[in-house]
């Protein structure tokens, strides 16, 4: 592909900034929409404007019907076992709150633990870090190694019959690196303990399938991978929804 042809798709790339052409590098924080993304953006906010789910109008079923679509299409796109596992979010921060309130509300009691790498991005630290001390649970941290590698020998030791959740990296975001987020699952469940991977930066590229990897939530932003901003998701693959209701409550 040519430079010049990819950079046409982007309308934001068009302009110049302190007098030359504009070099977008923050795609990692959130990436530039090109136009087919503006364009349908365009045309929902323009003829299917509506609550979704709620009013039975011609506009709100339509716009229940593209909102809808678009769960089969992310369903699809991670390999989710079903559409009923994509829950949408304002971004990867919202999801990971989401699923530390949630989770940690229904099955995280005084005592037990929760683990986060030390490479994880403040979005996957915080969130656990006040859900801990709701809780009175204890937040355990799995060391990198010198050359920036997560220390997969540690884990063992770390995980004990009151670790409910591991939640890591699938790619991290300070310094690139690719987790075995396989490995790291298979250690975790033969302990009992579930795995949130946090995939803001590894669905752009690695993508993810979630049935062979077997986390148990994935989450990701939306506005990374060129959807609009304030867009993001989640998904939860085991049921959790008698203790866990409120996951399945979108955050819309
Ligand atoms: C690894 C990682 N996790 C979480 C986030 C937060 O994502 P969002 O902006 O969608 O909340 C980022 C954003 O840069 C990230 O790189």
């Amino acid at each position: 592909m040519r430079v010049e042809e990819i950079r046409e798709l982007f309308p934001g790339l068009g302009q110049t900034v302190y007098g030359r052409p504009l070099v977008y590098f923050d795609n990692a924080a959130t990436a530039m929409r090109p136009v087919s993304v503006l364009e349908k953006w365009r045309e929902l906010s323009s003829f299917h404007n509506s609550n979704i789910h709620r009013a039975v109008h011609k506009l709100a079923a339509d716009a229940t019907q593209e909102y809808e679509k678009t769960r089969d299409f992310v369903k699809e796109y991670i390999n989710a076992g079903g559409r009923e596992e994509v829950i949408f979010t304002s971004g990867t921060t919202a999801a990971i709150n989401l699923v530390a309130f949630c989770f940690g509300e229904a099955f995280v009691n005084q005592g037990d633990e929760i683990i986060v790498s030390e490479e994880e991005h403040h979005s996957n630290i915080v969130p656990w870090q006040m859900m801990c001390s709701r809780k009175g649970a204890v937040l355990k941290v799995l060391p990198v190694t010198d050359d920036g590698h997560l220390d997969i020998s540690a884990l063992g030791g770390l995980l004990t019959p009151r670790t409910k959740l591991l939640a890591v990296t699938q790619i991290s975001n300070t310094l690139g690196i690719k987790n075995p987020i396989k490995e790291i699952v298979n250690i975790c469940h033969s302990n009992n303990c579930y795995v949130l991977a946090d995939g803001a930066q590894g669905i752009v590229h690695e993508g993810m399938d979630v049935r062979a990897d077997d986390v148990d939530f994935y989450v990701f932003s939306g506005h990374k991978i060129y959807g609009r901003p304030e867009r993001g998701c989640c998904t939860a693959r085991r049921n959790f929804s008698t203790g866990c209701l409120p996951i399945w409550a979108e955050a819309r």
